[in-house]
């Protein structure tokens, strides 16, 4: 990919991409959000029903799940690039008479094909966090032999100069059974985030 001058020329770029075929089935690119030099970046799988329709990565329910925990450990999001390995909605037509837009993950294909658009996103916001949210993320960035359920809230190592850690996809606790299993889940995705909180803010 030819060098880009900034976030909003590789926005740009991004809204046009045929990289894969999922520019066919999704409304639109859902770039990444932030500002150039934000401490820290969080990386999703791809963008959701909410996210497909706004332009705009975590702003559904695993966004507000998202939310609370940067809340719960004091990051500011105005203060975080937030994006999304696959920079296109995969999904199929579910229940309601194929009405409800059932999420479908992303090929190993559509995510190297979606590759260049977060190596840019990380050449030009240069954070010193890089944060994966699930395995889509952990493995697009850190290797296929990732596993977010041993190795999760430790830091990698890895070739490249932001510090890179990989933690549970907020959907995944939207999922959990019940009350109790989603407490556990959340305390468990909050302990991992304070240990970036530390990390950009240095205590
Ligand atoms: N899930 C993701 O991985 N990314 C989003 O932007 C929303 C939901």
């Amino acid at each position: 990919m030819e060098p880009a001058h900034g976030l909003e020329e590789l926005r740009r770029r991004a809204a046009d991409c045929t990289a894969c075929d999922l520019y066919k089935v999704g409304t639109q690119t859902v770039f990444g959000e932030g500002e150039v030099g934000a401490e820290v970046m969080f990386v999703g799988e791809q963008p959701g029903d909410q996210e497909d329709r706004q332009g705009r990565p975590f702003v559904g329910p695993a966004g507000r799940v998202l939310d609370q925990a940067l809340v719960d450990v004091g990051i500011d999001r105005r203060r975080a690039f937030v994006t999304n390995a696959v920079k296109h909605f995969r999904w199929a037509p579910g229940g309601r008479g194929g009405k409800v837009r059932i999420h479908k993950k992303p090929t190993a294909e559509q995510v190297k094909a979606c590759r260049p658009w977060l190596e840019a996103e990380l050449e030009v916001v240069r954070p010193k966090v890089v944060v994966c949210l699930g395995a889509t993320a952990a493995q697009a960035l850190l290797g296929r032999a990732f596993r977010v359920s041993t190795e999760h809230g430790q830091w990698v190592e890895w070739p490249y100069e932001p510090m890179a850690t990989a933690t549970v996809h907020p959907s995944s606790i939207l999922r959990a059974p019940d009350d109790d299993a989603r407490r556990v889940a959340y305390a468990g995705f909050v302990a991992d985030l304070a240990l970036v909180a530390e990390a950009i803010t240095g205590d």
